[in-house]
Protein backbone atom coordinates (compact mmCIF):
# COMPACT_ATOMS: atom_id res chain seq x y z
CA UNK A 1 0.00 0.00 0.00
CA UNK A 2 0.93 3.52 -1.10
CA UNK A 3 -0.48 6.76 -0.38
CA UNK A 4 0.91 10.25 -1.63
CA UNK A 5 0.43 12.77 1.00
CA UNK A 6 0.25 16.21 -0.21
CA UNK A 7 1.06 18.77 2.83
CA UNK A 8 -0.14 22.33 1.77
CA UNK A 9 0.73 25.40 3.27
CA UNK A 10 -0.66 26.38 7.18
CA UNK A 11 0.81 26.59 10.83
CA UNK A 12 -0.89 22.82 10.81
CA UNK A 13 1.75 21.51 8.21
CA UNK A 14 4.02 20.46 11.20
CA UNK A 15 1.45 18.08 12.35
CA UNK A 16 1.86 16.07 8.74
CA UNK A 17 5.06 14.79 10.16
CA UNK A 18 2.66 12.67 12.44
CA UNK A 19 0.85 11.38 10.82
CA UNK A 20 3.28 10.00 8.36
CA UNK A 21 4.44 8.18 11.64
CA UNK A 22 1.23 7.08 12.25
CA UNK A 23 0.41 5.69 8.73
CA UNK A 24 3.87 4.36 8.13
CA UNK A 25 2.92 1.80 11.64
CA UNK A 26 0.30 0.74 9.89
CA UNK A 27 2.38 -0.49 6.76
CA UNK A 28 1.43 2.16 4.38
CA UNK A 29 4.26 3.64 2.20
CA UNK A 30 4.08 7.25 2.51
CA UNK A 31 5.25 9.44 -0.81
CA UNK A 32 5.16 13.67 0.85
CA UNK A 33 4.32 15.98 -1.87
CA UNK A 34 4.96 19.39 -0.50
CA UNK A 35 3.68 23.03 -2.14
CA UNK A 36 5.53 25.90 -2.15
CA UNK A 37 3.86 27.90 1.09
CA UNK A 38 4.27 24.40 2.89
CA UNK A 39 7.86 24.57 2.58
CA UNK A 40 8.15 28.36 4.17
CA UNK A 41 6.48 26.45 7.32
CA UNK A 42 8.34 23.24 7.59
CA UNK A 43 11.24 21.65 5.61
CA UNK A 44 11.37 18.96 3.31
CA UNK A 45 14.08 17.38 5.23
CA UNK A 46 11.90 16.43 8.11
CA UNK A 47 9.41 14.67 5.68
CA UNK A 48 12.03 13.30 3.96
CA UNK A 49 13.75 11.65 7.13
CA UNK A 50 10.58 10.35 8.24
CA UNK A 51 9.35 8.93 5.44
CA UNK A 52 12.48 7.90 4.18
CA UNK A 53 11.40 8.83 0.52
CA UNK A 54 12.79 11.78 -1.72
CA UNK A 55 10.10 14.67 -0.62
CA UNK A 56 8.69 15.87 -3.71
CA UNK A 57 8.95 19.51 -3.81
CA UNK A 58 7.74 20.75 -7.24
CA UNK A 59 7.48 20.36 -11.37
CA UNK A 60 10.70 20.27 -11.92
CA UNK A 61 13.31 18.58 -9.20
CA UNK A 62 16.17 21.54 -7.86
CA UNK A 63 19.43 21.30 -10.83
CA UNK A 64 17.33 20.38 -13.41
CA UNK A 65 15.94 23.82 -14.03
CA UNK A 66 18.07 24.42 -17.14
CA UNK A 67 17.62 20.95 -18.44
CA UNK A 68 14.15 18.98 -17.06
CA UNK A 69 14.61 15.64 -18.06
CA UNK A 70 11.64 13.44 -19.39
CA UNK A 71 11.35 11.37 -16.58
CA UNK A 72 10.98 14.79 -13.93
CA UNK A 73 8.31 15.93 -16.59
CA UNK A 74 6.15 13.29 -16.22
CA UNK A 75 6.74 12.18 -12.70
CA UNK A 76 3.06 13.48 -11.67
CA UNK A 77 1.86 10.66 -14.52
CA UNK A 78 4.16 8.11 -12.44
CA UNK A 79 3.26 8.69 -8.72
CA UNK A 80 -0.57 8.71 -10.02
CA UNK A 81 -0.26 5.22 -11.06
CA UNK A 82 1.23 4.03 -8.00
CA UNK A 83 -0.72 5.65 -5.70
CA UNK A 84 -3.73 3.78 -3.24
CA UNK A 85 -4.71 7.00 -1.90
CA UNK A 86 -4.14 10.92 -2.01
CA UNK A 87 -4.04 12.66 1.11
CA UNK A 88 -3.33 16.59 1.67
CA UNK A 89 -3.10 17.15 5.16
CA UNK A 90 -3.51 19.93 6.06
CA UNK A 91 -5.40 21.59 2.95
CA UNK A 92 -5.80 24.86 2.91
CA UNK A 93 -8.64 26.79 0.95
CA UNK A 94 -6.38 27.13 -2.11
CA UNK A 95 -5.66 23.90 -2.64
CA UNK A 96 -9.45 23.01 -2.25
CA UNK A 97 -9.89 25.45 -4.99
CA UNK A 98 -7.59 24.42 -6.80
CA UNK A 99 -8.74 20.94 -6.81
CA UNK A 100 -12.55 21.57 -7.14
CA UNK A 101 -12.08 23.65 -10.27
CA UNK A 102 -9.37 21.25 -11.82
CA UNK A 103 -6.87 23.78 -12.24
CA UNK A 104 -3.41 22.37 -12.10
CA UNK A 105 -0.52 25.07 -11.14
CA UNK A 106 2.13 22.49 -9.61
CA UNK A 107 2.69 18.99 -8.87
CA UNK A 108 0.08 18.69 -6.16
CA UNK A 109 -2.35 20.35 -8.34
CA UNK A 110 -1.23 17.91 -11.27
CA UNK A 111 -1.79 15.08 -9.73
CA UNK A 112 -4.94 15.52 -8.29
CA UNK A 113 -6.51 15.75 -11.57
CA UNK A 114 -4.15 12.67 -12.90
CA UNK A 115 -4.66 10.16 -10.43
CA UNK A 116 -7.90 7.58 -10.43
CA UNK A 117 -7.07 6.67 -6.57
CA UNK A 118 -9.60 7.55 -3.54
CA UNK A 119 -8.68 11.40 -2.11
CA UNK A 120 -8.96 12.17 1.04
CA UNK A 121 -8.88 15.66 2.38
CA UNK A 122 -8.49 17.44 5.66
CA UNK A 123 -8.88 20.88 5.54
CA UNK A 124 -7.07 23.35 8.02
CA UNK A 125 -7.91 26.79 7.55
CA UNK A 126 -9.46 30.64 9.72
CA UNK A 127 -12.62 30.23 10.90
CA UNK A 128 -13.67 32.59 8.30
CA UNK A 129 -11.84 31.13 5.15
CA UNK A 130 -13.29 28.05 6.11
CA UNK A 131 -17.30 29.88 6.47
CA UNK A 132 -16.60 31.49 3.27
CA UNK A 133 -19.49 30.89 0.70
CA UNK A 134 -16.53 30.08 -2.17
CA UNK A 135 -15.17 27.47 0.52
CA UNK A 136 -18.21 25.41 1.22
CA UNK A 137 -18.96 25.70 -2.54
CA UNK A 138 -16.01 24.20 -3.58
CA UNK A 139 -16.09 21.68 -0.57
CA UNK A 140 -19.42 20.53 -1.65
CA UNK A 141 -18.30 19.87 -5.15
CA UNK A 142 -15.24 17.84 -4.05
CA UNK A 143 -17.81 15.71 -1.82
CA UNK A 144 -20.01 15.20 -4.81
CA UNK A 145 -17.39 14.12 -6.64
CA UNK A 146 -16.91 11.44 -3.83
CA UNK A 147 -13.50 13.35 -1.77
CA UNK A 148 -13.57 12.38 1.16
CA UNK A 149 -13.55 15.09 3.31
CA UNK A 150 -11.92 14.85 7.13
CA UNK A 151 -14.10 17.66 8.71
CA UNK A 152 -12.03 20.58 10.35
CA UNK A 153 -12.40 20.69 14.21
CA UNK A 154 -13.75 23.66 16.40
CA UNK A 155 -11.31 25.39 19.03
CA UNK A 156 -8.88 27.57 19.23
CA UNK A 157 -7.05 28.53 16.12
CA UNK A 158 -3.70 29.66 15.20
CA UNK A 159 -4.58 33.62 13.81
CA UNK A 160 -6.40 34.09 17.53
CA UNK A 161 -9.93 33.27 16.73
CA UNK A 162 -12.18 30.75 18.07
CA UNK A 163 -14.49 28.77 15.60
CA UNK A 164 -14.38 25.80 13.32
CA UNK A 165 -11.09 25.29 11.10
CA UNK A 166 -8.59 23.35 12.86
CA UNK A 167 -7.38 20.37 11.39
CA UNK A 168 -8.83 16.83 12.47
CA UNK A 169 -6.78 14.57 14.69
CA UNK A 170 -4.33 12.58 13.71
CA UNK A 171 -6.35 9.53 14.06
CA UNK A 172 -9.16 10.74 12.09
CA UNK A 173 -7.02 11.88 9.19
CA UNK A 174 -5.61 8.57 9.67
CA UNK A 175 -8.82 6.11 9.92
CA UNK A 176 -10.19 7.66 7.13
CA UNK A 177 -7.06 6.73 4.86
CA UNK A 178 -7.32 3.23 5.57
CA UNK A 179 -11.08 3.13 5.33
CA UNK A 180 -10.29 4.62 1.85
CA UNK A 181 -7.55 2.00 1.12
CA UNK A 182 -9.61 -0.91 2.81
CA UNK A 183 -11.91 0.21 -0.17
CA UNK A 184 -9.96 0.84 -2.57
CA UNK A 185 -9.51 -2.77 -4.14
CA UNK A 186 -11.93 -4.87 -3.39
CA UNK A 187 -13.69 -5.17 -6.75
CA UNK A 188 -9.91 -6.27 -8.30
CA UNK A 189 -10.71 -8.76 -11.08
CA UNK A 190 -14.64 -7.96 -11.49
CA UNK A 191 -16.43 -6.82 -14.26
CA UNK A 192 -19.50 -4.55 -13.13
CA UNK A 193 -22.14 -3.93 -16.06
CA UNK A 194 -23.79 -1.24 -14.99
CA UNK A 195 -27.13 0.36 -16.62
CA UNK A 196 -28.19 4.40 -15.86
CA UNK A 197 -30.68 7.11 -16.91
CA UNK A 198 -33.31 7.06 -18.49
CA UNK A 199 -35.37 5.38 -21.76
CA UNK A 200 -36.61 7.43 -24.44
CA UNK A 201 -39.34 5.44 -26.48
CA UNK A 202 -40.10 7.62 -29.44
CA UNK A 203 -43.06 8.44 -30.68
CA UNK A 204 -42.47 10.15 -33.88
CA UNK A 205 -39.26 11.89 -35.46
CA UNK A 206 -39.39 14.66 -32.48
CA UNK A 207 -41.42 13.45 -29.67
CA UNK A 208 -40.78 10.28 -27.04
CA UNK A 209 -41.83 8.72 -23.96
CA UNK A 210 -39.29 9.25 -21.18
CA UNK A 211 -39.21 9.49 -16.98
CA UNK A 212 -37.36 12.29 -14.43
CA UNK A 213 -34.26 9.72 -14.08
CA UNK A 214 -30.96 11.94 -14.10
CA UNK A 215 -28.54 8.43 -14.31
CA UNK A 216 -26.49 10.44 -11.38
CA UNK A 217 -27.18 7.21 -9.00
CA UNK A 218 -25.97 4.14 -12.12
CA UNK A 219 -23.27 7.26 -12.96
CA UNK A 220 -22.10 6.86 -9.24
CA UNK A 221 -21.78 2.96 -8.93
CA UNK A 222 -19.34 3.24 -12.18
CA UNK A 223 -17.02 5.54 -10.69
CA UNK A 224 -16.84 3.90 -7.27
CA UNK A 225 -16.95 0.20 -8.76
CA UNK A 226 -13.70 1.63 -10.91
CA UNK A 227 -12.39 3.21 -7.43
CA UNK A 228 -12.50 -0.30 -6.07
CA UNK A 229 -10.41 -1.85 -8.42
CA UNK A 230 -13.11 -3.22 -10.92
CA UNK A 231 -13.94 -2.70 -14.81
CA UNK A 232 -17.04 -1.44 -15.32
CA UNK A 233 -19.21 -1.51 -18.60
CA UNK A 234 -21.51 1.29 -18.41
CA UNK A 235 -24.60 1.01 -20.97
CA UNK A 236 -26.50 4.57 -20.69
CA UNK A 237 -29.47 5.96 -22.03
CA UNK A 238 -29.68 9.26 -22.44
CA UNK A 239 -28.00 11.87 -20.07
CA UNK A 240 -26.51 15.18 -19.28
CA UNK A 241 -23.76 13.75 -17.39
CA UNK A 242 -19.77 13.34 -18.14
CA UNK A 243 -19.05 9.62 -18.09
CA UNK A 244 -16.61 8.16 -15.63
CA UNK A 245 -13.07 7.87 -16.58
CA UNK A 246 -11.85 4.05 -17.05
CA UNK A 247 -15.40 3.37 -17.52
CA UNK A 248 -16.50 1.16 -21.15
CA UNK A 249 -19.59 3.50 -22.78
CA UNK A 250 -22.25 2.18 -24.67
CA UNK A 251 -24.90 4.55 -25.33
CA UNK A 252 -28.65 3.57 -26.05
CA UNK A 253 -31.73 5.52 -26.56
CA UNK A 254 -34.31 2.89 -26.20
CA UNK A 255 -35.31 0.07 -24.04
CA UNK A 256 -34.89 -2.41 -26.94
CA UNK A 257 -31.19 -1.08 -27.60
CA UNK A 258 -30.48 -1.03 -23.82
CA UNK A 259 -31.80 -4.56 -23.95
CA UNK A 260 -29.31 -5.89 -27.21
CA UNK A 261 -26.40 -4.22 -25.51
CA UNK A 262 -27.09 -6.02 -21.87
CA UNK A 263 -27.11 -9.20 -23.51
CA UNK A 264 -23.92 -8.76 -25.78
CA UNK A 265 -22.20 -7.32 -22.84
CA UNK A 266 -23.80 -9.78 -20.23
CA UNK A 267 -21.02 -12.71 -20.70
CA UNK A 268 -18.03 -10.46 -19.98
CA UNK A 269 -20.05 -9.25 -16.43
CA UNK A 270 -19.43 -10.66 -13.06
CA UNK A 271 -21.65 -8.47 -11.52
CA UNK A 272 -25.06 -6.50 -13.31
CA UNK A 273 -26.44 -3.71 -11.55
CA UNK A 274 -29.71 -2.52 -12.81
CA UNK A 275 -30.27 1.18 -12.00
CA UNK A 276 -31.93 2.41 -15.01
CA UNK A 277 -35.40 3.43 -15.21
CA UNK A 278 -36.58 1.70 -18.21
CA UNK A 279 -39.46 2.85 -19.81
CA UNK A 280 -42.45 0.21 -19.06
CA UNK A 281 -43.97 1.44 -21.99
CA UNK A 282 -43.62 1.78 -25.66
CA UNK A 283 -45.94 3.52 -29.01
CA UNK A 284 -46.68 0.11 -30.73
CA UNK A 285 -45.96 2.19 -33.52
CA UNK A 286 -44.24 5.25 -34.21
CA UNK A 287 -45.02 7.36 -36.40
CA UNK A 288 -42.26 8.53 -38.98
CA UNK A 289 -43.16 11.94 -39.65
CA UNK A 290 -44.37 14.35 -36.82
CA UNK A 291 -47.85 13.66 -35.61
CA UNK A 292 -49.69 16.74 -36.64
CA UNK A 293 -52.37 18.46 -33.68
CA UNK A 294 -55.97 17.75 -34.23
CA UNK A 295 -58.55 17.14 -31.50
CA UNK A 296 -57.83 14.42 -29.23
CA UNK A 297 -55.67 11.86 -29.62
CA UNK A 298 -54.64 8.52 -27.74
CA UNK A 299 -51.23 6.60 -27.93
CA UNK A 300 -51.22 2.96 -28.91
CA UNK A 301 -49.22 1.70 -26.08
CA UNK A 302 -47.16 -1.87 -25.58
CA UNK A 303 -44.87 -2.91 -22.69
CA UNK A 304 -41.10 -3.06 -23.39
CA UNK A 305 -39.13 -6.16 -22.46
CA UNK A 306 -38.18 -6.50 -19.00
CA UNK A 307 -34.58 -6.58 -19.70
CA UNK A 308 -33.77 -7.47 -15.34
CA UNK A 309 -35.78 -10.56 -15.56
CA UNK A 310 -34.43 -11.83 -19.51
CA UNK A 311 -31.06 -11.05 -17.50
CA UNK A 312 -31.55 -13.47 -14.68
CA UNK A 313 -32.86 -16.15 -17.23
CA UNK A 314 -30.00 -16.40 -19.12
CA UNK A 315 -27.45 -15.11 -16.66
CA UNK A 316 -24.27 -18.16 -15.84
CA UNK A 317 -22.80 -17.22 -11.90
CA UNK A 318 -23.44 -13.87 -12.25
CA UNK A 319 -24.56 -10.97 -9.34
CA UNK A 320 -27.30 -9.76 -10.20
CA UNK A 321 -28.81 -6.51 -8.47
CA UNK A 322 -32.11 -4.33 -9.11
CA UNK A 323 -33.40 -0.77 -8.53
CA UNK A 324 -37.41 -0.55 -7.75
CA UNK A 325 -38.26 2.92 -7.51
CA UNK A 326 -41.79 2.76 -5.49
CA UNK A 327 -44.00 4.96 -3.79
CA UNK A 328 -46.64 2.47 -2.14
CA UNK A 329 -45.89 -0.54 0.16
CA UNK A 330 -42.57 0.29 -1.15
CA UNK A 331 -41.07 -2.78 0.94
CA UNK A 332 -43.50 -5.34 0.51
CA UNK A 333 -43.65 -4.42 -3.37
CA UNK A 334 -39.69 -4.58 -3.33
CA UNK A 335 -39.59 -8.21 -1.70
CA UNK A 336 -42.17 -9.58 -4.63
CA UNK A 337 -39.73 -7.96 -7.43
CA UNK A 338 -36.77 -9.52 -5.73
CA UNK A 339 -38.68 -13.06 -6.00
CA UNK A 340 -40.11 -12.54 -9.31
CA UNK A 341 -36.92 -11.27 -11.47
CA UNK A 342 -34.68 -13.84 -9.39
CA UNK A 343 -32.43 -10.95 -8.14
CA UNK A 344 -29.73 -11.15 -5.33
CA UNK A 345 -30.57 -8.06 -4.00
CA UNK A 346 -32.55 -5.11 -4.59
CA UNK A 347 -31.70 -1.71 -3.97
CA UNK A 348 -35.36 0.38 -3.56
CA UNK A 349 -35.84 4.31 -3.47
CA UNK A 350 -39.27 5.38 -2.02
CA UNK A 351 -39.89 8.02 -4.76
CA UNK A 352 -42.81 9.84 -2.54
CA UNK A 353 -40.47 11.75 -0.53
CA UNK A 354 -38.96 15.35 -1.27
CA UNK A 355 -35.56 16.13 -1.82
CA UNK A 356 -34.25 12.21 -2.74
CA UNK A 357 -34.20 9.81 -5.39
CA UNK A 358 -35.18 11.16 -8.83
CA UNK A 359 -33.32 13.95 -10.64
CA UNK A 360 -31.53 14.42 -7.17
CA UNK A 361 -27.52 14.60 -5.89
CA UNK A 362 -29.00 12.33 -2.46
CA UNK A 363 -30.71 9.23 -1.90
CA UNK A 364 -31.88 6.78 1.08
CA UNK A 365 -32.41 3.85 0.10
CA UNK A 366 -33.33 0.05 1.44
CA UNK A 367 -31.01 -2.85 0.26
CA UNK A 368 -32.93 -6.53 0.54
CA UNK A 369 -30.38 -9.43 0.03
CA UNK A 370 -31.65 -12.62 -1.36
CA UNK A 371 -28.89 -13.99 1.46
CA UNK A 372 -31.25 -14.71 4.68
CA UNK A 373 -33.60 -11.91 3.49
CA UNK A 374 -30.73 -9.79 5.05
CA UNK A 375 -32.05 -5.53 4.54
CA UNK A 376 -30.15 -2.66 5.01
CA UNK A 377 -31.16 0.96 6.07
CA UNK A 378 -29.16 3.99 4.50
CA UNK A 379 -30.32 6.87 5.36
CA UNK A 380 -30.55 10.02 3.60
CA UNK A 381 -26.93 10.82 2.04
CA UNK A 382 -25.17 11.14 -1.34
CA UNK A 383 -25.38 9.08 -4.22
CA UNK A 384 -21.77 8.43 -3.74
CA UNK A 385 -22.45 7.38 -0.37
CA UNK A 386 -25.14 5.27 -1.43
CA UNK A 387 -23.21 4.11 -4.28
CA UNK A 388 -20.57 2.61 -1.92
CA UNK A 389 -22.67 0.69 0.69
CA UNK A 390 -24.78 -1.15 -2.35
CA UNK A 391 -21.38 -2.50 -3.57
CA UNK A 392 -20.79 -3.27 0.25
CA UNK A 393 -23.60 -5.53 -0.17
CA UNK A 394 -22.30 -6.89 -3.38
CA UNK A 395 -19.13 -7.78 -1.77
CA UNK A 396 -21.22 -9.78 1.15
CA UNK A 397 -23.05 -11.28 -1.15
CA UNK A 398 -19.67 -12.78 -3.09
CA UNK A 399 -18.52 -14.09 0.50
CA UNK A 400 -21.22 -16.01 1.41
CA UNK A 401 -21.42 -17.41 -2.21
CA UNK A 402 -18.28 -18.60 -2.00
CA UNK A 403 -18.71 -19.60 1.28
CA UNK A 404 -22.04 -21.50 0.25
CA UNK A 405 -19.76 -22.80 -2.57
CA UNK A 406 -17.04 -24.83 -0.14
CA UNK A 407 -19.66 -25.99 1.94
O1 LIG B 1 -40.58 -3.57 -12.34
P1 LIG B 1 -39.77 -2.34 -12.12
O2 LIG B 1 -39.71 -1.43 -13.32
O3 LIG B 1 -40.13 -1.56 -10.88
O4 LIG B 1 -38.32 -2.93 -11.84
C1 LIG B 1 -37.25 -2.10 -11.66
C2 LIG B 1 -35.99 -2.82 -12.02
O5 LIG B 1 -36.17 -3.55 -13.25
C3 LIG B 1 -34.87 -1.86 -12.27
O6 LIG B 1 -33.66 -2.49 -11.88
C4 LIG B 1 -34.95 -1.63 -13.77
O7 LIG B 1 -33.70 -1.25 -14.29
C5 LIG B 1 -35.40 -2.99 -14.29
N1 LIG B 1 -36.26 -2.95 -15.48
C6 LIG B 1 -35.86 -3.59 -16.64
N2 LIG B 1 -36.64 -3.58 -17.76
C7 LIG B 1 -37.84 -2.97 -17.74
C8 LIG B 1 -38.27 -2.33 -16.57
C9 LIG B 1 -37.46 -2.32 -15.46
O8 LIG B 1 -34.76 -4.14 -16.66
N3 LIG B 1 -38.58 -2.97 -18.85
Amino acid sequence: MKIALGVSGGIAAYKAAEIVRLLQERGVRVQVIMTQAAQEFIRPLTFAALSGEKVITGMFSPGEEQEPNISSAIEHIAVAQSIDALVVAPATADILAHFAQGIATDFLTTLYLATTAPVVVAPAMNVNMWNQAATQANMEILRKRGVKIVEPGSGYLACGMTGAGRLAENEAIVAAVLEALGASQDLSGETVLITAGPTREKIDPVRYLTNRSSGRMGYALAEAALRRGARVLLVSGPTSLTAPGGAEMTRVESAEEMRRAMLDLLSQATIVIMTAAVSDYRVKVAADQKIKRKGAMALDLEPTPDILKEITSHKTSQIVIGFAAETTNVLESARQKLIAKNLDAIVVNDVSREGVGFDSERNAVTIISRHEGEVVEVPETTKWDVAQRVLDQVVRLREHRKSAVKA
